[in-house]
């Protein structure tokens, strides 16, 4: 379901708290809200709003003691109000310390409540520097986002929500709702489920995104992938009775410096293969091409966003099925470019896919950069949870830029190594490369990048393993239960550079 939040900011002139807005709401001055929204900072301290207090039956510093607020970021209570005629919900929202990180999860939780209100009006920002507007209106919009397949009658309201920030500049609010619209793709193509999420609909998909966004695609369709050498996504999508395929998308702004690949995993479905998976591990893996939805859905907003950059995206998209027709454990693969590879197990296919990708990005496209985002391993949503990914990188310059983009914009990661000694473990008997360390099966995040590193040559590489962020159980500030779109403001943040 497309978001149908939009966050607009008042200028200057009109009111700038909510007292005085609706004071002028009450003589009939401006248009009608149905919530107000103000900020609780830490320690449970309100900003003084000399006309609101005579519109609520209580002073605000009983309705702070009353529902034990403290400021936590997201924490939220709500009392009604009167404004002439109307009855308005006032809602109190925790914003900690007024970071960038706090404001974006206080908004995620107003923007989770806006959708059952659908006119409100917030002070939580008024009078605060742009930044704290544009993480604020940020976390409302990706908060607001919801996924549902629920037949019409039993739908949440799907009504179009505005919120408009009392005394914010409009410019960064803008930026916010480029980045939101971009996750809100990306949370799409993870939320629909496989019985559609073919890797042919994901081309499609891939196709719209580019027709709107003046980017151009190439689809390279399985008999192309064969014969070109692609080996590895001709493998792992041979079990499915729907064909693999290389989705390339292209970025090319006159004058640009520097050419990005950005690879994704687009495994639309993993089962497993024949090294099937229990039910238990299989249910949410409709997400395993979270990686390659983050592409397209960056892709989908470089032009709007202006970034300087050639970016060529690479989604290597194929269903992992048992079949008669499916690889095997014990085959031997020989990847793009003609190296050969033992494979033990087919479950660990996503390296393979991304093995072809990198190795086309590398030799063929010769890009500067290269970033890699996959759900990978098990092993590194266990070493990390679902906050942070695990990054890996041949280059400290680049690790350290998306290190620093992760910080800015929430989405975190955090560097792991890539130790020369346990790339032996690799070694087969038979082939060029095994793709896992048959012997110790320690390491499993690590040993599946050092595998990916063999791909890229000497290229500036960086590869997250999002296995554990691209998606969360629950509602949790600005994430949504389901696809979070892990990977996409942080490939955005790191294009775009720091924010002005
Ligand atoms: N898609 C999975 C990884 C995954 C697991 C992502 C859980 C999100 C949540 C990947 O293809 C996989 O199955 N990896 C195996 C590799 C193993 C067979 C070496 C794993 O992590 O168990
Ligand atoms: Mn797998
Ligand atoms: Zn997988």
């Amino acid at each position: 379901m497309p978001i149908t939040t939009t966050v607009t900011a008042l200028p200057g002139t009109g009111p700038s708290t909510v007292g005085e807005y609706l004071t002028a709401m009450a003589a009939g001055s401006c248009e009608l809200a149905d919530l107000m929204v103000l900020a609780v900072e830490e320690g449970g301290q309100v900003a003084v709003d000399s006309e609101l207090d005579p519109l609520l039956g209580v002073g605000i510093s009983d309705i702070i003691a009353a529902h034990q607020l403290t400021g936590k970021p997201g924490q939220i209570a709500s009392v009604l109000a009167r404004a002439g005629e109307a009855t308005v919900r006032i809602a109190f929202v925790g914003v900690g310390d007024r970071s960038a990180r706090a404001l974006r999860r206080a908004g995620g939780e107003i923007g989770r409540v806006l959708g059952r209100a659908d006119r409100a009006v917030s002070a939580v920002v008024a009078g605060q520097p742009d930044d704290q507007a544009r993480a604020f209106a940020e976390g409302v919009l990706l908060g607001s986002y919801r996924y549902s397949e629920k037949s019409a009658g039993g739908q949440e309201s799907g009504a179009a929500a505005t919120m408009r920030l009392l005394a914010a500049a409009s410019d960064p609010v803008g930026e916010a709702a480029e980045f939101a619209a971009a996750v809100a793709l990306a949370r799409d193509l993870t939320n629909t489920p496989s019985v559609r999420k073919s890797p042919r609909w994901l081309a499609d998909a891939a196709a719209d995104v580019a027709a709107k966004a003046g980017l151009t695609i190439r689809v390279w369709a399985a008999e192309e992938l064969a014969d070109a050498g692609f080996g590895g996504i001709t493998a792992v999508g041979s079990g499915s009775a729907r064909p693999p395929c290389l989705i390339e998308l292209r970025y090319d702004p006159p004058g640009a410096a520097r050419h990005v690949a950005l690879v994704g995993k687009g495994i639309t479905f993993d089962s497993g293969g024949l090294s099937l998976k229990p039910n238990d591990g299989m249910k949410t893996m409709k997400t395993d091409m979270a990686g390659g939805a983050a592409v397209i859905a960056a892709m989908s907003a470089l032009a709007r966003l202006g970034v300087a950059d050639r970016v060529t995206g690479l989604i290597a998209a194929a269903e992992n099925m048992p079949s008669g027709s499916a690889y095997r454990p014990g085959d031997v693969i020989t990847q793009y470019g003609g190296r050969t590879v033992e494979v033990l197990n087919t479950d660990a296919e996503g390296r393979l896919v991304l093995a072809d990708a990198l190795a086309y990005a590398d030799t063929v496209l010769a890009a500067d950069q290269i970033v890699d985002l996959a759900t990978l391993t098990g092993a590194a949503r266990v070493a990390l949870g679902s906050s942070y990914a695990a990054l890996y990188s041949t280059s400290d310059e680049l690790a350290a830029a998306l290190t620093e983009a992760g910080q800015e914009c929430g989405e975190r990661l955090w560097r792991m190594p890539l130790p020369e000694d346990y790339r032996k473990a690799l070694d087969s008997p038979v082939a060029d490369l095994a793709h896992l360390d048959r012997a110790s099966g320690q390491a499993g995040s690590i040993s599946a990048a050092l595998f990916l590193r063999e791909f890229v040559g000497a290229r500036a590489w960086a590869h997250l393993d999002i296995a554990g962020a691209a998606r969360c159980a629950a509602d949790d500030g600005e994430l949504t239960a389901g696809g979070t779109g892990f990977g996409t403001r942080l490939l955005l943040r790191w294009l775009l550079g720091q924010p002005a």
